[in-house]
């Protein structure tokens, strides 16, 4: 517990939009202002930081905006704060509008800086995950997910239509870097026939026969959830193998982006409202450097060191889910 009083707070987006970000702006300058602080966003991230680019915020700098996807502060993937120069900058900057204390939304590689910032230049710091991966460690919920799966899934469920109607298999391929959160939560909730990994060996003749196998006993489509992996296009790869040694003709639709815009679902806009505002009262109480998180049903609070790592764990259970349901 550290007990160094915060008059003020400055609110920062990292890494990738997510639906619900602008919920968590609202409640921390809302909380900040509602207890007495100081409110500051600041623009464009790490980078916004760096270069400056810091506004003073009231209770109307964040009116209606509860039910807009994206971020008002917009963000970045900021290079120049990995560096000690760029993070000695950013705390000058901060010093400069008289910003006691620091609040990171974003996933575990903006954590990880915030880390280090709190480490070299003694500002307290706060995590909020936002990131519609569910990827972070510690964590069983990260800002802007359910919306992102919403989305994936009312996709699948259109393609499937014309699946149905074409006797068509096609290969969806969804956001999520590497991590296979959003693949397995849209391909349960669509029936899918079948999900491929981007990190793991792709078995392809179980793939083809149990395609083949449904096929035969009547059923007229199948969708093949992909991640997407370190760039988009793992599905074209996949139709090509499928065509090439299965003689598998397969349709390919890459969701991309879709998946991150769109109105936050009551899900991301309650848990963001709930963790910016014990952002703001945990740097209050002095609980700091400290990351919110979801856990057993609960918004809590853990330190960064939880938080830092990727989450890529494949529940088994899961996996069988999806194959036994879509015989
Ligand atoms: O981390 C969020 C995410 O949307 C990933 O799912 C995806 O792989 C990546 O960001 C895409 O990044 P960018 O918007 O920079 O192309």
């Amino acid at each position: 517990m550290n007990n160094k009083p915060i008059h003020s707070v400055g609110v920062l987006c990292s890494g990738g939009d997510s639906p619900g970000m602008n919920c968590a702006i609202r409640a921390i300058v809302r909380t900040a202002l509602g207890l007495g602080l100081n409110a500051y966003g600041i623009q464009r991230g790490y980078q916004g930081l760096i270069e400056n680019q810091i506004r003073s915020m009231d209770a109307s700098s964040v009116g209606n905006i509860i039910q807009r996807g994206g971020t008002i502060l917009q963000t970045s993937r900021s290079k120049e704060f990995m560096t000690a120069e760029g993070r000695a900058k950013a705390a000058a900057n901060l010093k400069q509008h008289n910003i006691d204390s620091l609040i990171v939304i974003g996933g575990n590689g903006s954590f990880k800086g915030a880390m280090k910032f709190f480490e070299e230049h003694g500002i307290p710091v706060a995590g909020v995950p936002g990131t519609i991966d569910n990827d972070i460690s510690g964590t069983d919920y990260t800002i802007g997910f359910d919306t992102a799966v919403q989305v994936a899934i009312e996709a699948v469920d259109r393609i499937r239509d014309t699946a149905s109607s074409h006797d068509r298999t096609f290969l969806v391929e969804v956001m999520g870097r590497n991590s296979p959160e959003i693949a397995i939560h849209v391909a349960i909730c669509t029936g899918a026939e079948n999900i491929v990994f981007s990190k793991q060996e792709i078995q392809y003749d179980k793939i083809s026969e149990h395609i083949k196998r449904g096929m035969a006993r009547g059923k007229n489509s199948s969708i093949i959830i992909v991640t997407e992996g370190d760039r988009p296009g793992l599905a074209y790869q996949v139709q090509d193998t499928l065509k090439k040694d299965f003689k598998l003709d397969a349709h390919v639709c890459i969701l991309g982006h879709i998946q991150r815009g769109g109105a936050p679902s009551h899900m991301d806009r309650f848990i963001a409202s709930r963790m910016g505002y014990l952002a703001v009262k945990s740097l209050v109480d002095g609980n700091y450097p400290l990351v919110t998180v979801y856990r057993d049903g609960h918004v809590a609070t853990a330190p960064f060191v939880e938080c830092i790592q990727d989450k890529h764990s494949i529940d088994k259970s899961e996996l069988e889910l999806v194959r036994l349901l879509s015989i």
